[in-house]
């Protein structure tokens, strides 16, 4: 579309002389331009900040405020910054040219003019102006596009993060629920066994609930991280999976190197019947410590699995998996240890990778990479797995909060 043409096309004309002003306005209603005058720069202003014109045609030497001042005062307005400004003027030194632009004016026309020339050059200046805010609408859109792709892909990773977390616990109340139906099969469902049954689908739902608030923290993140006793969370991690870990022929066992030596089976675990050593403080969000390590247990469950079914334990050797907690310095040190055959060569350098698995069925690959952000960024501490003896050492680094 030709703009020149467009009646609804706004120019101000702001010069003090009438005859000037009657050539121009005359030039540009002939062009079907919307013409508003002023007689020096203050009018210029007002009529600018009402009328809101696509283009300012602005003479220099006027009374009560000279048209340098003017554009000056023009551009620093938000409200009429953006509108272009040729200066007409019958100033030809260099000096004034240069002020001219220095205030802001897109062009500087001398006097007298040629009137093909200046049409030109108000169309010109017009259609730049039109690209310009078609270019700023557009990178606006793209900004406002990408800030929404950032939010989906962020909410499908929050979703998948979820269902990740949450198919531990499924499996969890699947088998209680398994086990009451059997309880009940062979007479042995009484009210303690009602009540114990209750206590320990009631963790699980507990623990899906914090997950979701969780994961929601871990994608907007302000919320205050608060100090925290790992041997505690540990345990009530063990907790969690004790059953799971026990039903698949696994023995786990938590040593605390620091202090008196503690070696119990994962029923011991329960939050309620264990009395832990002095635990050590750190500062996290303790839910995502505790997946850390719930993420860590079951990947040495699936392996340690594998190598069951596969019948690569040797003779009366067990499952096991031995957790060690030590200190050195101010550093908590938590190595946890599996017999599961250890991580192929080929994997060991993208375990940490987003989506990167060896599992044939049902591994998203997303446990450790979300495992290392929960440690190395929000906890600033350390995670990384070395192969040993006939499984995996996973190695947990924690600045000690003192
Ligand atoms: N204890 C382990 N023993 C052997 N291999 C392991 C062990 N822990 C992790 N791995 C390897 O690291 C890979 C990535 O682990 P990660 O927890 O990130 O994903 P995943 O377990 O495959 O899937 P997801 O945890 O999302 O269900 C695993 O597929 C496996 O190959
Ligand atoms: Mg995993």
């Amino acid at each position: 579309m030709d703009r020149a043409s467009d009646e609804s096309i706004r120019i101000l004309i702001v010069d003090d002389n009438t005859q000037n002003l009657h050539i121009l306005g005359t030039i540009f209603k002939k062009e079907n331009y919307n013409v508003h005058i002023a007689k020096n720069g203050v009018q210029a202003i007002r009529i600018a900040e009402n009328v809101r014109p696509d283009i300012i045609l602005l003479d220099v030497m006027m009374p009560e405020m000279n048209g340098f001042e003017a554009c000056k005062r023009l551009k620093e307005n938000t409200i009429t910054q953006d509108i272009p400004i040729i200066f007409i003027t019958a100033m030809t030194d260099a000096e004034s040219i240069i002020k001219g632009f220095a205030t802001g004016a897109v062009d500087y026309v001398t006097k007298p003019f040629n009137t093909v020339e200046l049409t030109a050059r108000v169309k010109t200046h017009l259609e730049l102006t039109r690209s310009r805010k078609e270019m700023k609408k557009l990178t606006l859109m793209q900004e406002q596009m990408l800030i929404q792709q950032s939010k989906m892909a962020t909410m499908g990773e929050m979703i998948a993060l979820i269902a990740h977390q949450w198919r531990q616990p499924l499996h969890a109340i699947s088998l209680f629920v398994h086990d009451l139906k059997d309880a009940f099969n062979f007479g042995e469902l009484n009210k303690e066994y009602i009540e114990l049954s209750a206590k320990r689908i009631g963790d699980q739902i507990h623990y899906m609930s914090d997950t979701i608030e969780d994961f929601r923290n871990f994608f907007t993140p302000g919320k205050e991280k608060i100090t925290f006793g790992v041997n505690t969370a540990i345990r009530k991690t063990l907790s969690l999976v004790n059953k799971q870990l026990k039903k698949s022929g696994i023995k786990v066992s938590l040593y605390c190197n620091y202090e008196t030596v503690a070696k119990k089976h994962p029923e011991d675990y329960l939050p309620e019947v264990c009395i832990c050593e002095p635990d050590i403080p750190v500062i996290g969000h303790p839910n995502e410590f505790k997946q850390t390590v719930l993420n860590i247990l079951n990947n040495s469950r699936d392996a340690i699995e594998e190598r069951i079914k596969k019948g690569l334990l040797k003779n009366n050797e067990k499952g096991e998996v031995t957790i060690v907690l030590s200190k050195k310095n101010n550093i908590i040190l938590i190595e946890i240890n599996d017999n599961g055959g250890g991580i192929p060569d080929n994997a060991i350098d993208n375990i940490f990778d987003p989506y990167f698995t060896t599992k044939e069925y049902g591994g998203t690959g997303i446990g450790l990479y979300i495992s290392k952000i929960i440690i190395e960024r929000n906890m600033k501490g350390k995670l990384y797995a070395k192969n040993q003896d006939n499984g995996v050492c996973f190695s947990i680094e924690l600045p000690i909060c003192t």
